[in-house]
């Protein structure tokens, strides 16, 4: 059993079919920041991700690639762990389910069900969708489609081995009803409570016949099959236990796990499919499983086709890992759906973070450079009693308060009162005017008051702020000259309003949140306008941020007149998806001196291309290398053959090189 002081936190493993996407990166944001919280509270956390790497999607993804599943999901692995490093994931583990010792755990798992003889052999007869890998009844097809995503379907009709999932109906609907963190949110809770209280539950085919699918793990009592990709998935989350991390691994005590999030579209797999296969293990449920709502992007669903699909790494190059993550966790309540756009983002960042809690560290730090010489003074009396009053009082609620959020997994409330308080202690700079009070001698003491009071305060916003943003907040706490130590819990009195800090000496840094500018350059860009009374807090200190929209294109018209190209925003570049490309194939294409069909790889796709480089090359001299190409042109075709992407060269009327790269590239690797 869990002792009390331990956090089992995890998140889905992710499927290596495709590289990671905002969907990946917002469960594991949110079980970061819950594992980085409660690491400061003083549990001792396990935090568990990995990738899900058997099953028809991902053999699907490596046969398209050309290559076989391991090399596939050794190739694509990197991905998710690159990504996790940029947005400073702290894992303790990272899973796989090629992981030797993981298929083990299956193995035994499967057989002492089998001994138990909840596995058994059936005929099985039913319409079966591929994407989704699971088999639907007749009344759940309708027109030949998957109820779930809506792809063509096909009546398969197998031996296949099936767990008898259907005899825990009864124990599973007590389960929900008696625990009512179990499914979370409330109205999860109550959609699954439904689905189990008027349908019957039936057994689940647990196997797949190799014939069909190869790549997953064996059954232990029959080598002509493996096993259903979610029986291996699900086991993940204890197989982990007993050899992650590796040489000291985390070990049973952390079972049952305290929260498994998930996406609302795995719910049903984690809560019936799950739960019952740890009823018939005889293990206990996992105390809380928390589904999360979708993104959509700019109001559509994401999709590849649509080409919507947000790169998590862009969003890091453009606007910094911390921002990314307030963003995720803020726009919306956990557990709905909410819409990303670039432009709620650039909002978010300026308005909130920029204008929030940057120019507050940003103005106090200046002030108390100018009118201390950089060492935070000691209180003096009161200058605005009321307004005072009510920032400590906050602050005092505010640990309170935020662990009622973090247990709850209210993460935009606990943004929401952290905003609040920064809000207030704007309201008071603004009325207590320090710069108004620095310039007169008897004033001092007022002076330092509000300058100790707005450093405590910010130095508060750190420390929670820390599980969000964990480098912002390391380095206002840094700035504010104050040392802590965020790998170890942090005590009650380090946390305490009246903790003491007068006499440190601040280290005034660059702005924490710069404003997202996204005017076409030369226009005058909105951080020049000094909008407040302290000068040189201004890039920072403009009034509410307007809602910015990606900026039109400098005009031909409006370019100087010396033939200039017209100049392009970041934005409008980062439009343009280079990647590096290595050529499998190429050939002339019939009656066309110019042109040459290629096929490249991108790591996890193929690409066909027709490039009109056919009078510099040779088609044979070709294959091998990794060329760039932009990959995200729309298709089109050149003497009636698909081309879906173009080749980038140099010369002009003439192709006088191809672009390449000095060193070897993967293929698919971003070009920027
Ligand atoms: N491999 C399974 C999970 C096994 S867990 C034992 C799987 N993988 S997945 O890669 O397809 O999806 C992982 C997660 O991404 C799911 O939780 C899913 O909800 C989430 N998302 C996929 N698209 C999403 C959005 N557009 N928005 C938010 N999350 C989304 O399922």
């Amino acid at each position: 059993m869990t002792t009390p002081n331990t956090f089992y936190i995890t998140t889905p493993i992710y499927y290596v079919n495709d590289v990671p996407h905002i969907g990946h990166a917002y469960t594991t944001v949110a079980a970061d920041v819950l594992a980085r919280y409660w690491r400061l509270r003083g549990r001792e956390v396990f935090f568990l991700t990995g990738l899900d790497e058997h099953g028809q999607k991902v053999q699907q993804a490596a046969a398209k690639a050309g290559v076989d599943p391991q090399t596939h999901c050794d190739r694509l692995a990197p991905q998710f762990t690159h990504l996790w490093d940029r947005l400073n994931i702290s894992h303790d583990a990272f899973i796989r389910t090629t992981d030797k010792p993981h298929q083990s755990v299956v193995q035994r798992y499967l057989q002492q069900l089998h001994d138990k003889q909840l596995i058994y052999k059936a005929d099985y007869t039913g319409w079966y969708c591929t994407y989704d890998e699971r088999f639907w009844t007749e009344k759940d097809v309708v027109g030949g489609l998957c109820p779930d995503c809506k792809r063509p379907i096909e009546q398969l009709s197998e031996h296949n081995y099936f767990f008898r999932m259907g005899q825990y109906q009864e124990r599973l609907i007590d389960h929900v009803r008696h625990h009512e963190d179990f499914i979370r949110p409330a109205s999860r809770r109550n959609e699954v409570l439904g689905f189990l209280q008027t349908q019957k539950l039936g057994d689940l085919s647990i196997s797949r016949p190799k014939s069909r699918l190869s790549w997953g793990i064996e059954l232990p009592f029959d080598k002509d099959y493996v096993t259903y990709v979610w029986f291996d998935a699900l086991v993940n989350y204890m197989s982990a236990l007993e050899y992650l991390p590796q040489g000291q691994p985390a070990g049973l005590r952390y079972w049952p796990a305290d929260v498994h999030l998930v996406g609302k579209d795995i719910l049903t797999t984690h809560a019936v499919y799950w739960s019952t296969m740890l009823m018939a293990l005889g293990q206990p449920l996992p105390k809380t499983i928390f589904a999360h709502g979708w993104w959509t992007v700019d109001g559509e669903k994401m999709s590849k086709s649509r080409g919507n699909v947000v790169d998590p790494n862009k969003m890091v190059d453009q606007f910094g890992a911390d921002a990314f993550r307030y963003f995720l966790l803020r726009e919306v309540p956990f557990g709905q759906d909410g819409d990303f756009s670039h432009s709620a983002l650039v909002t978010t960042v300026n308005a909130k973070l920029a204008n929030g809690i940057g120019n507050l560290l940003s103005r106090t730090l200046t002030m108390i450079e100018r009118s201390c010489t950089g060492v935070i003074p000691e209180r003096g009396p009161a200058v605005l009693p009321e307004l005072e009053q009510r920032i400590e009082e906050l602050a005092l609620q505010l640990p309170g308060k935020t662990e009622t959020g973090f247990s709850a997994l209210l993460f935009r409330d606990v943004l929401l009162t952290i905003e609040e308080i920064n809000g207030i202690c704007d309201e008071y700079i603004d009325k207590s005017a320090p710069w108004k009070l620095s310039k007169q001698p008897e004033s001092q003491p007022q002076l330092h008051t509000v300058l100790n009071t707005s450093a405590r305060a910010l130095r508060l916003l750190a420390l929670l702020l820390y599980p969000f943003m964990p480098n912002a907040a390391a380095q206002m706490i840094r700035q504010l000259g104050l040392s802590v130590d965020f790998s170890k819990p942090l005590t009650a009195d380090a946390v305490h309003w009246d903790a003491p800090l007068a006499g440190s000496t601040i280290q005034r840094g660059a702005s924490l949140f710069p404003r997202i500018e996204s005017k076409p350059q030369g226009a005058k860009a909105v951080s020049e306008t000094p909008a407040s009374p302290q000068p040189t807090a201004a890039a920072q200190t403009a009034g509410p941020a307007a809602p910015q929209s990606p900026a039109p294109a400098t005009t031909p018209a409006a370019a100087p007149a010396a033939a200039q190209p017209a100049q392009i925003t970041i934005d409008e570049f980062m439009k343009v998806q280079l990647r590096a490309a290595k050529v499998l194939a190429a050939e002339r294409v019939p009656k066309s001196e110019k042109l040459l069909k290629l096929q490249v790889s991108l790591g996890t796709e193929q690409r066909q291309i027709v490039a009109g480089i056919g009078k510099k090359y040779e088609p044979d001299a070709l294959i091998g290398k990794t060329i760039v190409i932009v990959a995200n042109l729309k298709s089109a075709k050149l003497m009636g053959i698909e081309s879906q992407g173009m080749v980038l060269a140099a010369g002009d009327s003439e192709v006088r090189g191809l672009a390449t790269f000095v060193e070897d590239v993967d293929p698919g690797t971003k070009v920027k």
